[in-house]
Formats: C-alpha cells, sequence, structure tokens
C-alpha cells in the first residue's frame, strides 16, 4: 500500500475509533503527518491526562504509553507496536531503587518519566526532561535519589549545587545522546552555529552548549536563531524543519532511537483497524505510579 492511501486509513480509522494520536517529536513524518499532539514526554503527557477521546494512541516508546494510562485509565491506551521500548527505562527496576533508599533513607527519591511504572510507584516523584531541576528542587531533603540517567541525574546536579544528587548505583544513559562528542561541537561552532543539547547528553557535550532544553522547548529556542547543531535524536531534525522551515539545522545521522522508528504507519493503522497494542498497567502499581505523576503535576 502507498503511504498516501495507509494516511488515509489512518486518518479514516481514527475518526471511527474516536482515537486520539499523540505522537514523540522523535516519530517519523508520516506518523506526525496524521497525529493530533506531537511533543516531548511532558506534553504527551498533560495532554493524555485531559483527553476525553475513549482510545489513545501513543507513538512512542512503552513508558509514553503506560504513563498516559495511568494519567487518564478509563481509556483505551494503544501503542502501535509493543515492542517499542526504552533500554534506559528498562535498565532500572524497583528492587535497585529499592535497595538504594536503604542506603539514604533521608534521601527523597525522583524517578525520569523514562522508567517502568514499577519504578514510578515506589518514587517520590516522576521528572522530565523539562522539569528535573524545578521538580528536584520542590523536596526539602538535602538528599534525592535520582535515576535512570547518570547524565541527566549531573546536569540536575550541576543546577543545584546545594542538594547531593545520589545518582542510582550503575547508572544508565541513552545510547542515542552518547553519540554526540565534544569535538564535534567546537567544530561546527566555528560555522557560526549554536547549539542546543538534551540534558540526555554527557556533561563534556553540555558544557559546550548554548542551551540545554527537553525536546519541546527545543521548538521554542529554535525561533531565535538562524543556525543550530541539535544534540539529540535526528528524528528532532525533521521536527524542527515541519516547525522552522526558515531556519537551518543540523546533528548527527547517527543519533537514532532504533524504538522511536519501530512505529511506522503500516503499524499504526493495523493497531486502529484492530484495536491491538494494549497498553495496561497492573493495579497494584496503578496507584503509587499515579501517585508520583501527579505529584510531578502538582508542582508548580
Ligand atoms: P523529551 O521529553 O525531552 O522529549 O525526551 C524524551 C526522550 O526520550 C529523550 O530521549
Ligand atoms: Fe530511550 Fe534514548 Fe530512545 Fe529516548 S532516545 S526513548 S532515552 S533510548
Amino acid at each position: 500500500m502507498t503511504k498516501r492511501n495507509l494516511i488515509a486509513d489512518v486518518l479514516r480509522l481514527k475518526t471511527e475509533r474516536k482515537a486520539l494520536i499523540l505522537a514523540h517529536n522523535y516519530q517519523l513524518p508520516e506518523i506526525h503527518a496524521v497525529a493530533d499532539v506531537i511533543g516531548d514526554s511532558l506534553e504527551l503527557a498533560l495532554a493524555a491526562r485531559k483527553a476525553t477521546e475513549p482510545v489513545l494512541v501513543i507513538c512512542g516508546v512503552r513508558f509514553m504509553a503506560e504513563t498516559a494510562h495511568i494519567l487518564n485509565p478509563d481509556r483505551t491506551v494503544l501503542i502501535p507496536n509493543l515492542d517499542a521500548g526504552c533500554p534506559l527505562a528498562d535498565f532500572l527496576t524497583p528492587d535497585i531503587i529499592l535497595e538504594t533508599k536503604k542506603h539514604y533513607p533521608e534521601a527523597a527519591v525522583v524517578v525520569y518519566i523514562n522508567s517502568t511504572a514499577a519504578c514510578k510507584a515506589v518514587a517520590d516523584s516522576v521528572c522530565t526532561s523539562g522539569n528535573a531541576v524545578r521538580i528536584v528542587s520542590s523536596f526539602p531533603n538535602r538528599q534525592v535519589i535520582f535515576g535512570p540517567d547518570t547524565n541527566l541525574a549531573s546536569y540536575v546536579q550541576s543546577a543545584l549545587p546545594e542538594k547531593e544528587i545520589i545518582p542510582i548505583p550503575e547508572g544508565g544513559h541513552c545510547y542515542v545522546h552518547m553519540e554526540f562528542s565534544p569535538e564535534d561541537i567546537v567544530e561546527v561552532k566555528t560555522t557560526g552555529a549554536s547549539v542546543i543539547a538534551h540534558p540526555e547528553c554527557p556533561e563534556e557535550v553540555r558544557r559546550h552548549a548554548d542551551y540545554i532544553a527537553s525536546t519541546g522547548k527545543m521548538v521554542e529556542i529554535a525561533k531565535t536563531g538562524d543556525s543550530w547543531y541539535i544534540c539529540t535524536e535526528s528524528g528532532m531534525l525533521e521536527r524542527l524543519y515541519e516547525l522552522c522551515p526558515d531556519q537551518s539545522f543540523i546533528g548527527n545521522e547517527d543519533a537514532i532511537c532504533a524504538d522511536m522508528k519501530k512505529i511506522t504507519l503500516q503499524e499504526l493503522m493495523t493497531c486502529l483497524r484492530d484495536l491491538s497494542g494494549t497498553v495496561q498497567v497492573p493495579p497494584e502499581i496503578m496507584a503509587g505510579a499515579r501517585k508520583s505523576l501527579e505529584y510531578m503535576l502538582s508542582v508548580p
């Protein structure tokens, strides 16, 4: 089937199913073309929470679909490919968090939204790349256990020297954001480009960036200049071209999230047609995970 036919089918099925399609910024342009909401993790979570449609289709990775179900449990939440996970999220388990907590009983626990629902259930709060500093600083505790991303943990630590951020031991990182090097940034800056880095980039990369931002915030920042080097997943370049056609964006074509690219138009069509790919968070995890997410959303 051609792309055009698939798009027509998806749009027809979306209406028939009364579905809302929410797509992450890293998704393919053809997925963006049929989506109702496009954004970063926080924007997708907020849109899912207030959605009134009976079916929410999450074009992203599994933790995003879990988050949608936790925040709006009466909806049918679908993901077009159940294999679309996040290796960073899968690294962390509730046992690792609870073991770390034994060593730091006074510490608050903040987990990145890129984590499983079971991890969210044993945390005090969730955070995203866009609000991590604000969420951590909302706790009176001096010590804050933070995971699974050690790069985001070090970013929060540098912004909040008064806190002791305790990265989850042997913590994880996102392989996509490890594709960027300080040397590349130094070179690209000689061309006059400004640099926006995602906080999942390592410290030696972030150090050279003009801005550090979530993918949602990158869109706002990009409007303020002409020529940009974007240190995040390469799908973000397409998104920025869509929104800012007069600006120039370069990035690293090796920075590809294989899981984000598992969502195709064909799978989206099948998912809407068969109502397949249901994501349901088990009831015993739901209440705790919801409390952590709602805490995050309550922080002004
Ligand atoms: P954002 O919330 O900034 O879109 O980040 C999500 C993510 O998975 C980055 O790799
Ligand atoms: Fe996970 Fe990295 Fe992919 Fe984001 S880019 S979903 S952190 S693997």
